[in-house]
Parts: C-alpha cells; sequence; structure tokens
C-alpha cells in the first residue's frame, strides 16, 4: 500500500491509475478503523481496480464543544489494517493541506434542505463541515465510486443529494451497518462508552427493532411510537436525543401512507453519542 500525505503526489499516483484505464474507488474515513470501516473498503475492492482510503479528523464538522481533540487517532494501526486486506492508497493529508487559508476563509458547501434536521439540529454545522471536506476530497481523488457507511444514513442521504445538486460525477454506494454480536452498531466512538454502561448500549437498536417491528404490524401513530421508544432509552440509562420516524428519501416527518420508511435514532451514554438506523419497504411486505 502507498501512502500519501500531499495532494499533488497522490493525484499523480492516480492519474497514472487511470492512463492503464483503472477504476478509482474511494472510502473516506476519520480513521481508528474497525471492522465495518473494512467491511467498506472489501466492497469497494469488488467494485473498483484501485481503492483509495482517505483518513483524515476533520475539525470543519466539530463543534466546539464536541470531541474532536478527544477523536481517536491510531494512524499506525489503521495503516496496518489497510495494508492487511490489500488496500492500494491511503491518503492521510495534515490540515494545513486541506485547509491551507484556515477554516474561517474556507469556501463551503450546503446542502440546506437536510442539514439542519436530526443530527444537524443537535450539531450546528456539523454537515456543512462534512460536505465541505467530502468535495474536496473528491476533487483530489475524482473517485468513480464512493462508499458510505449506511449507519451515518443522514450523512449518505445529504452527500447523494450534494453529488447530485452539483453534477460531482461518481457514483455513491451505501455500505451496510456492521454490528456487534448484541445489536451495537460499531462506531469509532463505542470505545467511549464505559463498562457499566456497555450491557444496555444495545438499547437504541432494541428500540428501532421493536418501532419496526410495530410498523410492519400496521400500527401508525408514529408519534406514540417515538415516544415509547424514548422511553425505553431512558429507562435503560441513556439520555435521547432524537428518535423519528421518516420517509427514507426526504428525512421528513413519515406520512401514514408512506412505502419507504426509515427509523433513526440518537442518543448519548456518558461520554459518547450514538447513532443507529432501520430502514423498510413496506410494499415489499407480504
Ligand atoms: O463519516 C465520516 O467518517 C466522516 O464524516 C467523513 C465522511 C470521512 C468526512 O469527514
Amino acid at each position: 500500500m502507498q501512502i500519501f500525505h500531499h495532494i499533488n503526489s497522490i493525484r499523480s499516483a492516480l492519474e497514472a491509475a487511470r492512463i492503464d484505464n483503472k477504476t478509482v474507488a474511494f472510502v473516506p474515513t476519520m480513521g481508528n478503523l474497525h471492522a465495518a470501516h473494512l467491511a467498506l473498503v472489501k466492497q469497494a475492492q469488488s467494485l473498483c481496480d484501485v481503492v483509495v482510503v482517505s483518513i483524515f479528523v476533520n475539525r470543519l464538522q466539530f463543534g466546539l464543544n464536541e470531541d474532536w481533540d478527544k477523536y481517536p487517532r491510531t494512524l499506525e494501526e489503521d495503516s496496518h489494517k489497510l495494508r492487511g486486506i490489500g488496500c492500494d492508497f491511503l491518503f492521510c493529508p495534515d490540515e494545513h493541506e486541506i485547509y491551507p487559508n484556515g477554516m474561517d476563509e474556507q469556501t463551503r458547501v450546503i446542502v440546506p434542505s437536510m442539514a439542519n434536521v436530526l443530527c444537524g439540529a443537535s450539531r450546528p454545522g456539523h454537515f456543512e463541515g462534512v460536505t465541505t471536506v467530502v468535495t474536496k476530497l473528491f476533487n483530489i481523488v475524482q473517485p468513480d465510486t464512493a462508499i458510505f457507511g449506511i449507519k451515518d444514513y443522514q450523512q449518505l442521504a445529504i452527500i447523494r443529494r450534494m453529488a447530485e445538486d452539483l453534477c460531482i460525477p461518481v457514483k455513491i454506494i451505501a455500505g451496510d451497518i456492521i454490528r456487534e454480536a448484541d445489536g451495537l452498531a460499531m462506531s469509532s466512538r463505542n470505545g467511549f462508552i464505559s463498562a457499566q454502561e456497555r450491557p444496555h448500549a444495545n438499547q437504541l437498536n432494541r428500540s428501532l427493532q421493536w418501532v419496526l417491528q410495530k410498523v410492519v404490524e400496521g400500527e401508525r401513530d408514529f408519534l406514540r411510537l417515538e415516544h415509547e421508544a424514548k422511553e425505553q432509552i431512558n429507562v435503560a440509562g441513556f439520555k435521547p436525543d432524537y428518535f423519528t420516524i421518516c420517509n427514507s428519501k426526504t428525512l421528513e416527518p413519515a406520512a401514514d401512507d408512506d412505502l419507504n420508511i426509515t427509523i433513526l435514532g440518537a442518543m448519548y451514554t456518558q461520554r459518547a453519542r450514538l447513532i443507529d438506523n432501520m430502514s423498510i419497504e413496506l410494499d415489499c411486505i407480504k
């Protein structure tokens, strides 16, 4: 695996690959790689000739009171894992390489329709930071295909919309959620869950499953279901952030007759904020 810290050098390497008619898949990450990231890389390998992974802990998408400084940085272990599964290129720039004019002066990319709800409501400016850095990374790597985990459902929907609105010629692919044995969605932030909290930390997943089952059974009082799910999370000892039954495409609150539904939730543990979601196509259910 070749490691690049500078835009010019990864561009030259990718230019050479393109001259050889190779297709390029891209997996952007913030590092601290676990099985879910590696699954995205393997999916990328099955789709294109060359796979690029980026590791960049993007300060622009963290709020002032968030965990940017505590976010785990494990570059050595990460590169070892990527090498082990045959990743081709790792791009790990520093902040000056990505934001040479400083972050205050940085041109921003905003997707107004979906950025201020759900996670965007609790994390003002978060998605603006994500779409800005992902646009830059897309311009640097110019991938044919980019893969994002569906655990960050809202992020994926926003990036899809951004690529469509800005005519960015990249195919966006969703990677499955990878779960621990008890259903907890894998996340770099799971390392912040305390030993006492861990046995109950799958409550978000359990509540999502409970609501999904109710919707499948025909329950349409979505507000009541959302309220009960938040109560379950409270009783398990966590603080719910949001729990919402949405239209899968628009992320607006689901209507009674919506057929594509996504249930999204976020909850706080003592030191982490966890998110998860589940989708269902009701017309596929007999
Ligand atoms: O999902 C992430 O890890 C980040 O939001 C991303 C897409 C790498 C942008 O910094």
